[in-house]
């Protein structure tokens, strides 16, 4: 099998639309153009993506939602870091490519960097019909710390608030390690291979 590449980067101005079509995608249009360029300017924003790449020599992909030489955007997430929490605000996998690790992929790497900026908390707000995501979290050993009630305005459900402390104990780390050590070989059971300096953390500004 060949395996397509998965490069783990910041979001950069380029990648702007690519963003903004995944979020169409994966929320339905969450975040507007305004939105994405204030992440750019925010020097408390930490947004990494996905960019899945086909490896050169490969036929060239023949539809919207396959990845190509120059890449196509599959994953993306963002926390704002707030004194000395991780707020996570977005996070989304292509829906072709749900359940393949992605996600995880993700928030490792958002976690990941976060202990690197020495934070020492991470928090988001979650869906509580929203299961996958959910599954996801407590993966990694968040806990549920409150509701906000009617938060989300389309359906008018409440929100779950969701928190993970600890961020720079001896635990915390272990599950970064356990999930580090595993996730290669799950990706690459979906064929993506992650690319040399996927595990390299990203500064936090
Ligand atoms: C939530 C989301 C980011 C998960 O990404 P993903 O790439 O599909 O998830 P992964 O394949 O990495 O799965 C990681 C874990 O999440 C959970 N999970 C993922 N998909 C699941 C599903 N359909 N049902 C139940 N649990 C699921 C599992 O615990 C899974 O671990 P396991 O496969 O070892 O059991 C993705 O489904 C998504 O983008 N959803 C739409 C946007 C969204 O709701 N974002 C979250 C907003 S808070």
């Amino acid at each position: 099998m060949t395996l397509t590449l998965l490069q783990l980067q910041p979001l950069t101005p380029a990648l702007l639309d690519a963003a903004l079509e995944l979020d169409q995608l994966c929320f339905g249009g969450l975040w507007t153009r305004d939105g994405y360029q204030r992440e750019l300017d925010s020097s408390s924003s930490h947004f990494l993506v996905l960019n899945a790449v086909e490896p050169a020599g490969e036929a060239e992909a023949d539809t919207s939602s396959s990845p190509t030489k120059s890449g196509l955007l599959v994953g993306l997430g963002c926390f704002w870091s707030i004194l000395e929490e991780a707020h996570i605000t977005i996070l989304g996998v292509h829906p072709q490519y749900q359940s393949q690790g992605l996600g995880q992929l993700l928030l490792y790497a958002l976690l990941r960097d976060a202990c690197h900026g020495k934070l020492e908390w991470a928090t988001l707000e979650v869906r509580p019909s929203n299961q996958a995501a959910l599954a996801l979290y407590r993966k990694f050993g968040f806990k549920e710390a409150g509701r906000r009630r009617r938060y989300y305005k389309d359906t008018d459900e409440d929100a779950l608030i969701l928190w993970c402390s600890g961020l720079q104990t001896p635990e915390f780390q272990g599950v970064l390690a356990n999930c580090r050590q595993l996730l290669g070989d799950r990706l690459a059971l979906y064929g993506w291979q992650l690319s040399e300096d996927w595990d390299v953390p990203h500064v936090t500004s």
